[in-house]
């Protein structure tokens, strides 16, 4: 197989591009680590290994590049990036398709090997696909998509939960050459509605209902009304995922009956390097949300390589990611990651609580899993279930345990570590964002048995270098020195790194490559240790992250603002024992309007799932005659944000404020209603 005793894959051999400076073949005790090392001149251990991806970055992702990806022809130029203009491309030159790397060169290799477990809702009854069989489904699906004229360069939206069905539609847009922009099934018809208009998808594919948790989710009515107001889509594929029938329009195609008149062979096209392979649309701090633009090869080879050397992946491995393909968790891990490595990736499709909060464990056990992703909110909620869930199922396949999306506090740590891994696997704490394509600081990408501080995400990946910035001061230089905090920027580019936003380039520069010139901005604060580790300490701007969902204040407000007995209001994210974050929504009712709050409070929460998800419902609203200000008319969020954290002391300087009395009148306010 291709990637197991250090030996290049023959796929990977065919491809030098002119630019690859033919390293000295001394060995090095790191390619034992890293095959795809072997090479490097002056590596001889895993810090030089560090250095050297960062150092001579063009020389260590050609190597990587060629050896774990398949190319139909090779790049001639490894990176043309120049971050302060926000011009982001690798591996130009080259052609290769993504399916053809996720499937077919496993599928010459071993057809058999288990490439999809799905772990459906109802618990054990699982299903399995091969490597042949998800390579059928893909080209049906493919042929399917081109003869109802799907195209290269045009967008699909997938509106699916976890399931084979969406794993092939992603896969088959990446075999005909079109990209596609999956919108979590968990959005309301609004959302959805704005992401397909804004990707100017002609053609949609979902399910007829969903199942989870036990309750069916009527998916394609909400796409039914989402696309009343997007003109440009002209066809919807509907699986079905229950046997329950639904309405059919003129629009709609019933996806299997047409895929099994299609033929199983299914000519990939030859894509450029940095042609789009998808869209994801995610939260900022202001604004509409936006849609990420991830390329082909970059993207492809940072998603596999993550998956191998964070989590230690190792061939025949049942790699475990229970986040939902809907975001770039589910993208990266679920999906291209383990597919590249030719993995078993396994697609789950409920919740940690269903049926019992066993959940999880009872699946470890059942699947053999040895590696499991999951998000801290789900294991704070877990915990609080006490010990005797997962004593209940053996865990002894468990190599590694994975967490992402948003701080893990040091008791979940400790309980995901102590009772879950029973103390001998190791916890990696993740840090990335859809931005990043891939992880970008966790423990252990180069050295299975480093230390591990709890609740750090502790070292840079290969190729990353990582840089605190002064907050005070934008553009200013980086601090050096350790045990210091500042804004987390990224030095210099690496493949798996957002191109742009669709339809907004102007955007992306402004808000990733202006702040500090020259470096990529991440929106975070992180802290560095006297040992260099880092650690990351939240959003630098208004965006807040409830239960791992990423959520701009602006979005609520807006929403908020479009209550007709709403004047204004302010959305601050604050701490909450589950959720990590939860969202406290300060409302001032319009004067001339005679409302019960208990009605306007009604009327909030429906808006804010209707326009956004359920997750968007404020925990509480604050009615407030008023709202802080400075004289020049801006919230003072600030002040709104101790006050919630309940930090009256350090209301800090409050002399801008216009009517510095109504602090008391929000305090006040804030003590009613708790
Ligand atoms: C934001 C990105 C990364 C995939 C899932 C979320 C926060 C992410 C961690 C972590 C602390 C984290 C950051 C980041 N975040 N991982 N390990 N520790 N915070 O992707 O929806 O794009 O959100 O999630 O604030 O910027 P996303």
């Amino acid at each position: 197989m291709w990637l197991s005793g250090g030996r290049m894959a023959s796929v990977g051999r065919q491809s030098f591009g002119s630019c690859f400076r033919v390293l000295g073949r001394r060995g090095c005790n790191t390619a034992a680590v890293m095959p795809e090392a072997a090479g490097f001149e002056g590596v001889s251990d895993r810090s030089d290994l560090q250095d050297f991806s960062v150092c001579s970055s063009d020389s260590f992702w050609a190597a990587v590049a060629r050896q774990r990806l398949s190319w139909i022809r090779p790049f001639h130029t490894v990176q043309d990036c120049d971050l302060s203009q926000g011009r982001i491309r690798w591996f130009e030159g080259g052609k290769l398709n993504v399916s053809v790397n996720c499937l077919d060169r496993h599928v010459h290799t071993c057809p058999e090997r288990v490439a999809v477990i799905w772990e459906r809702d109802e618990p054990k009854s699982e299903v399995k696909l091969s490597y042949r069989q998800l390579l059928e489904m893909t080209c049906r699906l493919g042929n399917l998509l081109r003869r109802r004229g799907v195209k290269k360069g045009d967008c699909v939206t997938i509106y699916m939960p976890p399931c084979p069905l969406a794993v092939a539609s992603m896969l088959a847009c990446a075999r005909i050459g079109a990209a596609h922009n999956v919108v979590f099934a968990g959005f309301s018809a609004d959302a959805l509605a704005e992401r397909i208009r804004d990707a100017q998808s002609s053609t949609v594919i979902t399910v007829n209902q969903g199942v989870r948790g036990g309750k069916v989710i009527e998916l394609k009515k909400t796409v039914d009304a989402a696309i009343q107001s997007c003109p440009t889509v002209q066809q919807v594929f509907v699986a079905m995922r229950t046997e329950n029938p639904v309405v059919m329009t003129a629009k709609d195609v019933a996806m299997e009956e047409e895929m099994a008149k299609e033929d199983t062979v299914c000519e990939p096209a030859g894509m450029d390097s940095e042609d789009t392979l998808f869209l994801l649309y995610t939260s900022g701090s202001t604004g509409k949300p936006k849609g990420l633009v991830h390329t082909q090869a970059g993207y492809l080879l940072y998603a596999a390589l993550t998956h191998r050397y964070v989590f230690s992946y190792h061939d025949g491995d049942v790699f475990s990611c229970v986040a939902d393909i809907g975001w770039i968790t589910g993208h990266s891990y679920s999906v291209y990651g383990p597919l590249a490595n030719g993995g078993t990736t396994v697609l789950f499709e409920s919740t940690p609580i269903y049926p019992d909060p066993g959940r999880y464990w009872e699946m470890v056990q059942r699947l053999k899993i040895n590696q499991f992703y999951g998000a801290p909110t789900a294991i704070r909620l877990l915990l609080k279930y006490g010990d005797k869930w997962v004593h209940k199922y053996d865990r002894s396949t468990l190599k590694t345990l994975g967490s992402v999306g948003e701080p893990i506090n040091t008791e979940a740590w400790e309980w995901y570590h102590r009772v879950v891994g029973q103390g001998r696997c190791p916890v990696v704490d993740t840090w990335w964002q859809t931005e990043t394509g891939g992880i970008c600081i966790a423990p252990r990408p180069a050295d299975p048995d480093a230390e591990i501080v709890p609740g750090m995400a502790m070292r840079p990946f290969f190729g990353i270098k990582p840089v605190l910035m002064d907050t005070e001061v934008y553009g200013s230089s980086f601090v050096t020195s350790n045990d210091t905090s500042g804004a987390l920027c990224i030095a210099q580019p690496w493949p798996g790194m957002a191109r742009t936003i669709h339809n907004d380039p102007q955007r992306f520069t402004e808000t990733y490559c202006q702040p500090y010139p020259g470096y990529f901005f991440t929106g975070d604060g992180a802290y560095r240790s006297k040992e260099g580790y880092y650690q990351i300490t939240g959003r630098l701007d208004d965006v807040i992250n409830v239960s791992g969902h990423r959520i701009g204040t602006a979005e609520i407000e807006d929403v908020l603002n479009q209550c007709s007995a709403v004047a204004e209001s302010a959305v601050i994210g604050f701490s909450h024992s589950i959720k990590g974050q939860g969202i406290y929504a300060f409302v001032v009712l319009k004067k001339s309007i005679d409302v019960q709050e208990a009605d306007v409070t009604r009327q909030i929460n429906d808006m804010a799932s209707k326009k956004i998800a359920k997750y968007a419902c404020p925990d509480y609203i604050q009615f407030a005659q008023r709202l802080p200000k400075t004289r020049s008319g801006k919230i003072m969020r600030r002040v709104l944000r101790k006050v919630v954290d309940s930090e009256l002391e350090g209301l800090g300087d409050l002399s801008t404020l216009d009517d510095p009395e109504v602090v008391q009148e929000i305090i006040q306010g804030h003590h009613d209603l708790l």
